[in-house]
């Protein structure tokens, strides 16, 4: 029972209070909680906000130009857009251990974040997509010792920066966002993604992070996630699967799915010749809640397409390899 129209209003109302003629700064990620927070804040404060999006090199094929094109063309949203990819890959370098790469990249990102912040210098408070459940998470901390989404909420920044907290997505559910994310006009496809974690292809890049892996690998999870989405799903149920929705391709009856970079060579044959290249794994996974999750049977058919076109088009990958573990005893992501 819940009144779009009335509910952003009432939002919209709290935030004007709340910041008065203040300005406003928030970490843009491209996810959809900041995204939503983004538009609402702007829709309250228009220019008297201002974000700041962090290209850290380790974002999916264009994800950086459509953050751009939808905030800064389509909404008319100040983002500040921080090119750090080389940063990154620096302090990313020779770095292997899943958890020391989590560390590396939560750590500048806050760093990047902060040298922009602090130039803002009317700025009074940091805005930050936080929803409901993380609200829920952080009282109980995550799971092996992880702090998900530490690098997302920006820990310590309010702190160091003397930045009120501005949280107007707190008390929503996901879904919720999502449709408040529709109905202040962000586009549905980019609302309904699958999640995507804040290290980025960071953990889907086994062992050391390189520049050269990250693009083999963005090229090869776009062609998947393209023919996720132009493939019809047309049976009946999905295990796993909200049975309120009915999904109408293999991106929706997924709920999560991407290609993952093996930094191990393969022999193979191409044409007259040998071939000796990379390989990627696709993963794609059914799950309510993320905490247990099965690989999604997708269509031999599809697995077929999506190996011929990455082999076929991406130079550098000659062997695509398809994820069949469930979690447990596999996590999502390989790292
Ligand atoms: P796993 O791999 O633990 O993933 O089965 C469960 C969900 O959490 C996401 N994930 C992360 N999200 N920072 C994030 O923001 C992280 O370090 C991180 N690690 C995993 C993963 O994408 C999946 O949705």
């Amino acid at each position: 029972d819940w009144n779009m129209p009335d509910y952003i209003g009432e939002a919209v109302q709290k935030i004007r209070e709340q910041v008065g003629t203040d300005e406003v700064i928030l970490g843009l990620s491209g996810g959809v909680d900041s995204s939503v927070a983004a538009a609402l804040i702007h829709r309250a404060i228009g220019d008297q906000l201002t974000c700041v999006f962090v290209d850290h090199g380790l974002l999916r094929k264009d994800e950086g130009k459509m953050v751009m094109d939808m905030f800064s063309k389509n909404l008319g949203v100040k983002v500040l857009r921080i090119d750090a990819e080389a940063q990154f890959m620096g302090h990313l370098a020779g770095v292997t251990d899943p958890e020391q790469k989590r560390k590396i990249i939560g750590r500048e990102f806050v760093e990047v974040f902060q040298v922009e912040a602090g130039k803002l210098t009317n700025a009074k408070w940091l805005a930050q997509g936080t929803i409901y459940p993380d609200v829920i998470e952080s009282a109980g901390k995550g799971k092996k010792g992880q702090t998900i989404k530490s690098h997302h909420n920006v820990g310590g920044l309010p702190e160091t920066l003397n930045l009120k907290l501005l949280e107007p997505l707190r008390e929503l559910f996901k879904d919720e966002v999502r449709k408040l994310g529709v109905a202040l006009g962000l586009p549905h496809d980019m609302v309904y993604r699958h999640p995507f974690p804040g290290p980025g292809l960071g953990v889907r890049i086994l062992g050391e992070v390189k520049k050269e892996y990250a693009d083999l690998l963005r090229e090869a999870d776009a062609i998947f996630i393209e023919e996720l989405r132009n493939t019809p799903f047309d049976l009946p149920a999905v295990a796993g699967i909200d049975p309120g929705k009915a999904p109408v391709n293999w991106y929706e009856a997924t709920s999560q799915a991407f290609a993952v970079f093996l930094p191990v060579k393969s022999v193979g044959v191409m044409g007259d010749g040998r071939t000796y290249e990379y390989v990627v794994a696709l993963r794609a996974v059914q799950t309510l809640d993320f905490m247990t999750a099965q690989w999604a049977h997708l269509p031999h058919s599809l697995l077929g397409k999506v190996s011929n076109r990455i082999i076929n088009e991406v130079r550098g990958l000659n062997r695509v390899v398809y994820d069949i573990s469930g979690k447990p005893p596999a996590t999502i992501e390989w790292e």
